[in-house]
């Protein structure tokens, strides 16, 4: 079978490296792909949203399954698109997407079907929502409403600050058409896990659980990113915990979009928030999360094709996930600068080394070839994954690569994993 990936970051080199351990896959193509998936996969120089190029160049190849990363084409309906021309792919719906396109939508759904998250307020003026938070003396979390590339969250210390996001995003539109509408939410305290699982719109296949690291700086301190380290198993997550989620916020959300008229079949992803009163959704993601997906991959035992295709064929009830009792640890190298504006181009050194490391793959995000050479084409520019027997080796065996590798103004977190030994 000939395989296409969409999208170009670590996620998507760890989905080329595990789906081309299949025996069902004879070639893999990524579009765009970086260094990394250029490894394991034949680039295809079109860029992940473009959704009418994507579906032409996989017509024309033949391509048997489709695995969308990114939510963007999601949200733009690149299943529908694909499933018109009878390919298959491996996502949700235009409709089922809105789940993370929209969080009016989804806070809406959670609120009408008793799923268990904070309470919230939409507003669609921002003299309305001023007026709301302005005596406010609690934190408060403010949300533009569309998709913001992860940043369209401003967590606020109190009313006054509130003010300031909701001028920043409804009137100086930080975040374009997306901040058009805003949730107000009460702010929960807890820690943030990451729970994925496969669904064929019916059943639902739960992974094992991840935990991310947000903020930009050791000790979880300075701005949020897309996330600069991950790991898995969590012991904070216990099995009981799972089935809890499973019964009150998985299976009851699947079943709702399916009530609504909006099956939901993929990856159906749901960021957590354990807080003193039990589990609370934060945010629905309708895809893998970045980087959550490294050390998730890393632990997976089973051929990751037959889940995909069992999602695609409604017969996800048969199958079962497998995972290596070890622990996984994820370290993203970043660029100077980010999740701020950063510099491209800079040549990376130590990659082989890194690579020749047992236990340990050097996943890519934002990298490219340039003239012989690895270069840095991104915020996030490598996720360098281990595996150990317990956390202090995976932990050990991920800094032990990171420390092979290096450029120019490279910076990572010193801390990932730490809280799970
Ligand atoms: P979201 O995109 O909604 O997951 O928000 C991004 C990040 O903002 C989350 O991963 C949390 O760290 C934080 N966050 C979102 N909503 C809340 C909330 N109600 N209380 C505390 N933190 C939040
Ligand atoms: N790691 C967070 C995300 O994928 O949205």
């Amino acid at each position: 079978m000939r395989v296409l990936i969409v999208g170009g970051g670590g996620r998507e080199h760890a989905l080329a490296w595990k789906i081309g351990q299949s025996p069902k896959v004879e070639k893999i193509f990524c579009a765009p792909g970086n260094a990394g998936t250029a490894e394991v996969a034949e680039n295809v120089d079109i860029p992940a949203d473009q959704v009418n190029r994507l579906l032409e160049f996989a017509l024309e190849n033949k391509i048997g399954l489709t695995v969308v990363g990114p939510e963007q084409p999601l949200v733009l309906g690149i299943v529908d698109k694909f499933q018109e021309k009878g390919l298959r792919v491996f996502g949700p719906s235009a409709q089922a997407a809105e789940l993370e396109g929209s969080k009016v939508f989804c806070k809406d759904l959670m609120k009408k079907y008793g799923i268990p998250t904070g309470e919230y307020r939409v507003f669609e003026a921002p003299e309305s929502a001023q007026d709301y938070v302005m005596a406010r003396k609690e934190k408060l979390v403010v949300k533009a409403d569309g998709l913001a590339a992860g940043k369209g969250v401003i967590i606020c210390n109190d009313g006054q600050a509130a003010v300031k996001a909701i001028q920043t995003i409804m009137k100086d539109k930080a975040f374009g058409e997306a901040g058009n509408r805003i949730v107000v939410e009460e702010f929960l305290e807890g820690q943030e896990v990451s729970l994925l699982a496969f669904t064929d719109g019916e059943t639902v296949l739960p992974l094992d659980a991840a935990q991310d690291h947000k903020a930009a700086l050791d000790g979880d301190r300075g701005p949020n990113t897309g996330g600069m380290g991950a790991y898995s198993p969590t012991p904070i997550f216990t099995e009981a915990l799972k089935r809890e989620v499973m019964e009150t916020i998985m299976i009851p959300t699947v079943q709702a979009m399916a009530e609504g008229g909006r099956p939901f079949q993929g990856i159906l992803y749901a960021g957590l928030m354990l807080t003193a009163n039990g589990p609370r959704v934060l945010e629905f993601n309708v895809r893998f999360g970045d980087p959550e997906t490294q050390p998730l991959l890393m632990r997976m035992q089973n051929d990751i094709v037959p889940l995909f295709e069992a999602c695609i064929d409604g017969s996800l009830d048969e199958q079962e996930v497998e995972w290596k009792p070890e622990s996984a640890v994820c370290v993203v190298m970043a660029a100077e600068g980010y999740p701020g504006s950063y510099e491209k181009g800079k040549v990376i050194h130590g990659l082989q080394a890194a690579g020749e490391l047992s236990d340990v793959q050097v996943f890519h995000a934002g990298t490219k070839c340039s003239d012989g050479d690895v270069v840095t084409n991104g915020g996030r520019v490598l996720g360098v994954t281990a595996l150990g027997g317990d956390f202090a080796k995976a932990i050990a065996n991920a800094y032990n690569a990171v420390e092979q590798i290096s450029w120019e103004g490279v910076h990572y977190r010193k801390d990932i994993g730490r809280r799970a030994k």
